[in-house]
């Protein structure tokens, strides 16, 4: 199903998702490092890329010393607390392939604040992308999900980050209880992607992605529109279960 600016499509199952999204990958992964030498791709957290991440370590032939692992966004814990998307990421995906270390950008979370590790992690994307600060990266493929409140990266409703135009990473400070800040990607990073996937599976993500899909939304999830790139969503059943056929 095609909307103006999206691709939706819908499968049986979360395995049927991960097969596309592997194929996906393949697929940008051989084109990117063809035509330039290297692969980006930033990884999201939450539970739906675990599934991801196992079939992406299994799949064989992948162009693992070309690519460049960034992370969407991550909880500002130490790398060894449960809730660090960066740990999820290295012990479902990482730890199991041959990647070099030096292509490995998470998010600094030790010994700094969220606004510093924003900075840095900035400072990071602008150096690695060979770019001045004006200018936008622009990542090869970017995995999101989406929460139940239209919430996708750590870029929440009403957040401040939202807005964000220039900075291509931002400190999630306010509305979140203490201990639970983030950092993550904004959508000046996000927008300029060529290839946007976001995953959702599950009932509970039906209302968000119907009014995502179909609606004229202010939800977070409904201002991913890449400039330069495309969208494609990849969805259960029970998550499409409330879009207009
Ligand atoms: C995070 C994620 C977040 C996630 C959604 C969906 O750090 O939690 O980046 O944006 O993608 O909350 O999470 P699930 O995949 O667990 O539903």
């Amino acid at each position: 199903m095609k909307h103006k600016d999206k691709e939706i499509l819908i499968f049986d199952n979360i395995e049927k998702i991960i097969d596309h999204a592997v194929e996906k990958w393949t697929e940008v992964a051989e084109q990117s490092v063809k035509e330039k030498g290297i692969f980006t791709a930033a990884l999201s957290g939450g539970r739906t890329p675990v599934m991801l991440h196992k079939a992406l370590s299994e799949k064989k032939g992948l162009p693992w010393d070309r690519t460049h692992i960034f992370i969407v966004d991550e909880r500002f814990v130490p790398f060894d607390h449960e809730d660090s998307n960066f740990l999820m990421i290295q012990n479902t995906l990482l730890k199991h392939v041959r990647i070099p270390s030096e292509n490995i950008h998470p998010v600094q979370t030790e010994n700094s604040t969220p606004v510093l590790s924003a900075e840095k992690y900035e400072k990071e994307m602008l150096s690695f992308f060979n770019i001045s600060e004006n200018e936008f990266p622009r990542f090869d493929l970017i995995f999101l999900g989406i929460g139940e409140d239209g919430h996708t990266a750590s870029l929440f409703p009403g957040t401040p980050a939202l807005n964000e135009t220039i900075h291509l990473a931002a400190a999630v400070t306010q509305s979140v209880k203490p201990g639970k800040e983030r950092v993550t990607l904004t959508f000046p990073a996000i927008n300029n992607a060529g290839n946007i996937i976001l995953m959702a599976t599950g009932v509970d993500k039906a209302s968000a992605i119907r009014e995502v899909i179909e609606e004229d939304s202010s939800m977070p999830a409904a201002m991913v529109r890449p400039e330069r790139g495309k969208l494609f969503f990849l969805l259960d059943k029970d998550a499409s279960s409330l879009l207009s056929r």
